[in-house]
């Protein structure tokens, strides 16, 4: 548990047994893999930060914890979908479920969860934080899509770049701190403060991912570094060298983009933390996480804002 969920342990540990107790499916196979992804834990940021964002804004019922294990299911979705597509390997340390039961099991179980999380979501019964939920899960997709349309084009903009990573990962942190605020039933305008707090939380959670792709530990991440080359991803510290580096750097990445190729990925690691990419990388995603801190401001001052305010330093320091 990382320090800033320490303040909302108790909810938090309800949430956590709320993810199991509705992992329950009559058919084994199900809930097997559904058991395996879970247990293997994650950070969890996404149902902390519906706690908090609530919390923040004096809520003090208990649909929080329905909708902070609504948010880490579709999360999980995400990520049995998203090891597919990148064929990966490893997640959270372990086997993912595509490498140890195949890609179609890993898929129908992601389609699992989102309904699942569906189902909780009638639950809760509230309109607005329905279509808040729908459209972001809705717009997760296209953006995996449209990463799938810029993998191999090298000509990818840094513009095209971020529209791809707030559509597949700052839209749900935006929907958890957003939804989390219209449950407290706070004012409008702390509603939309909570909801651009989620967005640069998540631009700035992105960018750190991107740049740990490259520069993270196998071990403390619990995921492989290269990934995003084998795929042929253009993200951000290889479009800066594309852009700003030497043309010979430059002709070798736009190489390896387009064929995929990761055989040279120890000279392209070097290329891009001597060249200031990956430092141009992280200085972005740290001017978001100051921003989303700034976001905070008409938030009474609370233990739970301050755990705001770590979270967004956590994402641009974190190696995890
Ligand atoms: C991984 O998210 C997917 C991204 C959006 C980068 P996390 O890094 O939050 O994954 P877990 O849940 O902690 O494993
Ligand atoms: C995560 O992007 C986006 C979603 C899961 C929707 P990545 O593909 O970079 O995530 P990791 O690095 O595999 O966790
Ligand atoms: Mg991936
Ligand atoms: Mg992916
Ligand atoms: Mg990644």
């Amino acid at each position: 548990m990382l320090a800033f969920h320490q303040v909302v342990k108790t909810e938090f540990e309800e949430v956590n047994q709320l993810i199991i107790n509705q992992l329950h499916s009559d058919v084994g196979l199900v809930e097997n893999i559904g058991q395996y992804i879970v247990d293997a834990g994650g950070k969890r940021l996404r149902p902390l930060l519906v706690l908090l964002a609530s919390k923040a804004c004096d809520y003090e019922g208990s649909q929080n914890r329905d909708l902070a294990a609504i948010i880490e299911f579709i999360h999980t979705a995400t990520l049995l979908h998203d090891d597919v597509v990148d064929t990966s390997d490893l997640r959270r340390g372990r086997a993912t479920a595509n490498a140890k039961w195949g890609n179609a099991p890993s898929v129908l179980v992601g389609d699992f969860l989102y309904s699942r999380a569906f189902q909780m979501l009638v639950s809760i019964g509230s309109m607005p934080i329905m279509e808040i939920i729908a459209d972001a899960t809705n717009t997760i997709s296209e953006g995996e899509v449209q990463q799938l349309i810029n993998a191999g084009n090298p000509d990818t903009s840094e513009e095209s770049y971020n529209e791809v990573i707030y559509k597949k990962t700052a839209r749900l942190f935006e929907a958890a701190s957003h939804a989390g605020a219209i449950l407290a039933d706070t004012t409008v305008q702390q509603q939309d403060q909570l909801r651009r707090y989620g967005y640069h939380l998540g631009m700035a959670f992105q960018l750190m991912d991107d740049v740990l792709d490259y520069r993270g530990n196998t071990e403390e991440m619990g995921k492989n570094i290269g990934d995003d080359l084998s795929e042929g991803k253009p993200t951000l510290p290889l479009i800066y060298v594309m852009k700003n580096g030497k043309n010979s750097d430059a002709t070798l990445i736009q190489d390896a983009i387009k064929q995929c190729r990761t055989d040279r990925l120890a000279e392209i690691i070097d290329i891009l933390t001597t060249s200031g990419a990956l430092d141009y990388t992280t200085e972005c995603a740290r001017q978001h996480a100051d921003k989303a801190a700034d976001c905070l401001s008409l938030l009474p001052d609370s233990a739970y804002r301050q755990a705001m305010v770590d979270l967004a330093h956590f994402a641009t320091s974190r190696n995890h």
